[in-house]
């Protein structure tokens, strides 16, 4: 099981309302009882932190803030104590544009630096491509005071990285072997599907009044990533057998046994699937959250397509994404119950479940009062994307606040006293005012939380019993034509049945399969009642979930 940790928000240990690598190792135990075995941190390399440590201006280096070089070390050895593999964000689609390579491409954009990016002049006055970047506005600037221009698909403060050129990527690999040498298990791979362009640069018609393009429409035809990735792998993660998982958005059908097949480009990516339903290529502002039945779809699809090819990674949640409970589970019913749900359905997947931080007590959405508040560049610019359509300020606010990414990266609630435990000072940014109510303190004292609900979970999916089961079986999907009701088997070695009633109202349905023993459930003193299997009927209260053996 994987576990993510976004360093800024996680624990702060020096106490200047940060969070580091101290707070981290500190928060070993904790996760080691969770049962986590793979922890990935999001970027803690030298960063001016315009989009949060994804803006890397020294490879090889730890940002102050979050600590020293040392105390990675010590973070590594303390993890290996405890066989618990640590893995980095590696972030080579962009760095930061006060990066030395860059630095130095500016003050000669022909020459060996300027070739690590993308530069060009405007003879014609035009820019050479109408690409809008994923935070807004065009993908090129300009270099104050030059008559050249750079390529940036994020922020202008994160230039892209000119995989074409194979001096720079040489140089991407020679930082990566430097890492897995000093015992790194592996990485996840920032953003990868955007390394190959389609070059040269172009125009495509405008979808909206900017007269730019997304991004997207650009990736869709790009071919031959898989020269770029594959040589990565033969050259670093291959020979030093690293653990990877790819952030790749949009891969086409037929190219998933390239990226987590036999000799894949990875060892597994994320599904992304669900996390996309709903979202308008307007904007956030014009996207819709997905129905219970959408969720379920999605899901499904994405364990059919991977099944014979290899591994997807699972989630409700990350960094970039609204709190799991918050986004799936309709509004208004939002509680224990409906998490532990969800938590169920999505972990008994097939797949490696990762778990976002905070996810395992069930943090939620947090409250903005005002965009003044709001830190997260990308919730920045929607928000001026729902002002360009019409909108009030308030309304574009309410739009916008669903699907910030500063929802996630509130502060981890430790406890219920100042600062949620999380520091002990005023955190960078603000806490979810709830953290009085949800905090792992309070969880831990109570088995019937939402806490000690993942770590059944965790443990059932680690027992020898049924590992065999959950890690590899199949899944095959039940009860379709019901509405509001994600169920599955997982069928191998044993056969299991996941029923989740996806609504607030109780039900009763068909069951599928004659059970032999409940082995997880959310609703404890129904249970028994609850299978009646000489009826072949399964009494579900509201978003009761049920995890069993099937005979
Ligand atoms: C990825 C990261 C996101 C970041 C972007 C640019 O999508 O998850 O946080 O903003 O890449 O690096
Ligand atoms: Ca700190």
């Amino acid at each position: 099981m994987a576990y993510q940790i976004y360093p800024k928000s996680f624990c702060d240990g020096n106490g200047d309302g940060i969070g580091d690598l101290r707070g981290i190792i500190s928060k070993l135990d904790y996760l080691k009882d969770l049962g986590v075995d793979i922890l990935w941190l999001s970027p803690i390399y030298c960063s001016p932190c315009a989009d949060q440590g994804y803006d890397i201006s020294d490879y090889y280096q730890i940002d102050p803030q979050f600590g020293t070089m040392e105390e990675m070390d010590e973070l590594l050895s303390e993890a290996k104590k405890r066989d618990m593999y640590i893995l980095m964000d590696l972030v080579v689609n962009h760095c930061s544009d006060e990066h030395e390579w860059f630095q130095k491409a500016v003050k000669d954009p022909e020459g060996e630096y300027g070739k690590f990016f993308y530069m060009a002049k405007l003879p014609d006055g035009k820019l050479p491509c109408n690409w809008r970047s994923y935070f807004g506005g065009p993908v090129w600037e300009q270099i104050p005071g030059s008559d050249w221009y750079y390529f940036h698909a994020f922020h202008k403060k994160q230039p892209d990285l000119n995989w074409e050129n194979p001096k720079l990527r040489q140089a991407v690999y020679d930082m990566i072997k430097w890492w897995l040498d000093k015992g790194l298990a592996g990485f996840r791979i920032d953003a990868i599907i955007n390394i190959k362009k389609v070059l040269p640069f172009r125009d495509y018609p405008a979808d909206r009044a900017d007269g730019l393009c997304s991004i997207n429409t650009m990736l869709h035809e790009a071919r031959g990533i898989g020269a770029f990735l594959g040589e990565m792998r033969d050259r670093t993660f291959a020979p030093h057998d690293a653990f990877t998982v790819g952030e790749v958005f949009d891969e086409k059908d037929e190219e998933l046994p390239d990226f987590i097949g036999d000799n894949g480009y990875f060892s597994t990516m994320f599904d992304f699937k669900e996390t996309i339903i709903g979202k308008s290529p307007k904007g956030w502002y014009d996207s819709r959250i997905p129905e219970p039945d959408e969720y379920r779809d999605n899901c499904f699809l994405s364990q059919k397509r991977s099944m014979d090819v290899g591994y997807l990674s699972n989630i409700i949640e990350n960094h970039d994404e609204p709190r799991g409970v918050s986004h799936y589970i309709p509004q208004g019913d939002c509680c224990d119950r409906s998490k532990k749900m969800l938590a169920a359905l999505y972990f008994m997947l097939r797949g490696l479940p990762f778990i976002y931080q905070g996810q395992e007590i069930g943090m939620e959405n947090t409250v903005f009062h005002s965009i003044d508040e709001v830190d997260d560049i990308s919730t920045l610019d929607e928000y001026q994307v729902a002002l360009a359509a019409g909108m009030k300020p308030e309304e574009a606010l309410q739009a916008v606040a669903h699907y910030s990414r500063d929802n996630a990266r509130t502060p981890f609630q430790w406890n219920g006293e100042a600062y949620a435990g999380f520091s002990t000072a005023k955190p960078w940014i603000s806490l979810n005012p709830n953290y009085t109510k949800i905090n792992a303190a309070s969880q831990a004292q109570d088995e019937e939380s939402v806490l000690h609900f993942y770590k059944k979970l965790i443990a059932l999916r680690k027992n020898p019993e049924w590992k065999e089961t959950i890690v590899y079986a199949e899944t095959v999907p039940v009860l379709t034509e019901e509405k509001n009701l994600m169920a599955y088997f997982r069928k191998g070695e044993k056969t299991l049945l996941v029923i989740g009633n996806f609504q607030r109202e109780a039900r009763t349905v068909q069951l599928p399969c004659e059970i032999k023993q409940v082995l997880l459930t959310n609703c404890e003193r129904i249970q028994t009642q609850g299978v009646q299997a000489e009826r072949q009927e399964l009494h579900l209260e509201g978003y009761q979930v049920i995890v069993a053996e099937c005979k």
